[in-house]
């Protein structure tokens, strides 16, 4: 299983050098105040103003970082240590208080050292984890009695396509692991990095029973069928401005998020 994360850590730090200063990302825009956060989550979360907020796979901090310009008080977790480093300096540079952490999701009990008000995660996170039962297990276990968790995720059915949306590549369930080699990142399609990684297909009952095993409660669940972001092929932007994939509009959902409350202690 290290060999996997090894080589996801390596594929991450490789995107971030690219990511960070890509048209995608903008962080220029971010610099001058402008919120990376979306509807759907500022919706589901509502007034963070004083709460605690553990942001898992923060990647390099830009939403955490939205987070706590809402006047959240942030703790943003990241495997990647190029991402790591980039999310402080952004929190030192804009004067932003948030700690950052570098560590697999699956250690970070280990690096935290109470429970939070809210758990988030959000658009390209459950796909590197190769258990969910565990990932529950540790969002219980972080989050305070009447804690809120949040995921809001690509859904499961885009993952099943091939990179151009052609045809049905892989399974619905998580059957086995996948393991790829990538060009590009999807912040940038041309950048001229290379890299392996290896990634997991979650089926949406294989996420909401392991969120139930583990003591939480489901709240909300939406099911959109457009993307926020373009980050895939064969994309379309509709007059709501939103991505769809071209000749699939309106026809398979592209978005999913789960709002749950943490039951007891
Ligand atoms: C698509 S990004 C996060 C998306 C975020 N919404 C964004 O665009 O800023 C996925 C992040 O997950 C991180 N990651 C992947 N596997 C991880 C693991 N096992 N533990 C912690 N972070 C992990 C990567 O380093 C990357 O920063």
């Amino acid at each position: 299983m290290n060999n996997f994360f090894e080589v996801n850590k390596d594929a991450w730090n490789k995107r971030t050098i690219v990511n960070k200063t890509s048209a995608f990302y903008d962080v220029e825009s971010f610099k001058q105040g402008k919120s990376s956060l979306n509807k759907l989550e500022f919706k589901a979360l509502g007034n963070v103003e004083e709460k605690s907020l553990l942001h898992l796979q923060c990647h390099f901090g830009m939403d955490t970082l939205s987070w706590a310009r809402e006047g959240a008080v942030v703790t943003g977790i990241d495997l990647s240590d190029e991402a790591i480093n980039t999310a402080k300096q952004l929190s030192h540079k804009l004067n932003i208080p948030a700690e950052f952490i570098c560590c697999n999701v699956y250690d970070v009990l280990q690096h935290i050292h109470k429970q939070y008000d809210i758990v988030f995660t959000s658009y390209g996170v459950i796909g590197w984890l190769p258990d969910l039962d565990k990932w529950a297990a540790i969002i219980g276990k972080a989050l305070k009695p009447g804690g809120i968790f949040f995921l809001a995720e690509f859904h499961p059915v885009i993952w099943m396509f091939d990179d151009n949306f052609q045809y049905i590549k892989y399974a619905y369930h998580n059957e086995a692991v996948i393991k790829e080699t990538q060009t590009g990142t999807y912040a940038d399609r041309n950048a001229d990095i290379q890299y392996e990684e290896y990634s997991w297909n979650h089926s949406l009952s294989e996420v909401i029973n392991a969120l139930l095993d583990h003591g939480l409660s489901i709240l909300q669940f939406e099911e959109l069928n457009y993307s926020y972001y373009n980050c895939f092929n064969n994309t379309i932007r509709g007059n709501d401005g939103y991505w769809r994939i071209k000749g699939l509009e309106n026809k398979i959902p592209m978005m999913y998020a789960v709002k749950a409350i943490k039951m007891h202690g």
